[in-house]
């Protein structure tokens, strides 16, 4: 059965990010023209995901709710959870155990950037044709930051280490990963590293033993970002200034996503082009739907 329901792990203090994100959380900051949490939420309208849940630190509730209200506009349901400590990636399927009601589900960092030729094909797929885990390994030339997947030449995976000391591949493991209905049942059994998380890399480790482990390799022109830090949220700025002006396209805009999924009709794109008072935006909208 395909995959129709996603996580979106958006809590933390960003303290990286500090003093641009010292009043609110980097989830609001711009990646050019959007909060940087509508190129996650986009992934998930993309891949067809319409029941949400958005992880979130108390101090941010509010101004979720108040930025992306119900989700209704998208053709989808967001909800909300507190994560009272920022204390793991993995703990979102401890706090989203009820929303998961033991289904297959996607967890998505609310920090995660992808922009790539068939990158919608490639989500959708994995929403609905995963099996175990699925996770995307793109190449980085810092590996030392990631989670890592070390892997045999036809890109079965062999190890996986949260942020190698020493070097065992040039694959980081990006924040977008599908499970099948273990994932809550083993994420109770992890334990907090040494750093005091519990990691989604210990998670995707139970799949990895239990050899359910699938990883897609996003090529070399693939972009990816976790904009994470200042430098790498302002790469991603000028990749959706630069492809906004060469091909026409605005990545990481939810309502062309739900749109193209199907999730909402041309009416309701015009509607939320009503909606928005930034012309260029809403002239934008109004391409998507046909006009
Ligand atoms: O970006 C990909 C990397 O993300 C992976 O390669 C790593 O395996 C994975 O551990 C993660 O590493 P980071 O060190 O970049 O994770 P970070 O602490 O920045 O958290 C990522 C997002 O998840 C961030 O937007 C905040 C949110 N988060 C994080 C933690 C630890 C939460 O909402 N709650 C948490 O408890």
């Amino acid at each position: 059965m395909a995959i129709k329901k996603g996580i979106i792990v958006a809590g933390g203090l960003a303290t990286r990010l500090h003093p641009a994100s010292l009043a609110f959380g980097k989830p609001f900051l711009p990646i050019y023209d959007k909060p940087m949490i509508y190129y996650s939420l986009s992934i998930l309208l993309m891949a067809g995901i319409d029941q949400i849940l958005i992880v979130t630190s108390p101090r941010d509730h509010a101004l979720f709710k108040s930025l992306l209200g119900d989700g209704s506009q998208w053709g989808a349901s967001i909800s909300f959870v507190e994560q009272p400590v920022a204390d793991g990636i993995a703990g979102a399927f401890l706090l989203g155990e009820d929303f998961i009601a033991g289904d297959g589900v996607c967890l998505i960092l609310g920090d995660n950037f992808f922009y790539g030729e068939g990158l919608a094909g490639l989500v959708r797929d994995a929403a609905e044709n995963n099996a175990g885990a699925t996770v995307f390994c793109a190449p980085v030339e810092n590996p030392a930051a990631y989670g890592v997947a070390a892997m045999e030449d036809d890109g079965t995976v062999t190890t996986l280490v949260e942020k190698p000391k020493t070097f065992i591949s040039n694959w980081a493991v990006t924040g977008l990963y599908f499970y099948d209905s273990r994932a809550t049942g083993f994420a109770k059994t992890l334990q907090p590293s040494a750093r005091g998380e519990l990691e989604v890399t210990d998670l995707n480790k139970c799949y990895l033993d239990a050899g359910a482990l699938k990883a897609v390799l996003l090529e070399k022109d693939f972009c990816w970002f976790d904009t994470g830090t200042n430098e790498t949220m302002f790469e991603a700025a000028v990749k959706v200034r630069d492809t906004l002006a060469a091909e026409g396209v605005n990545i990481g805009c939810p309502d062309e996503a739900a749109f193209k999924a199907g999730l909402i009709d041309r009416a309701q794109v015009l509607k939320n082009a009503e909606a928005i008072k930034n012309p260029a935006y809403a002239d934008y909208l109004r391409k998507v739907a046909g006009e």
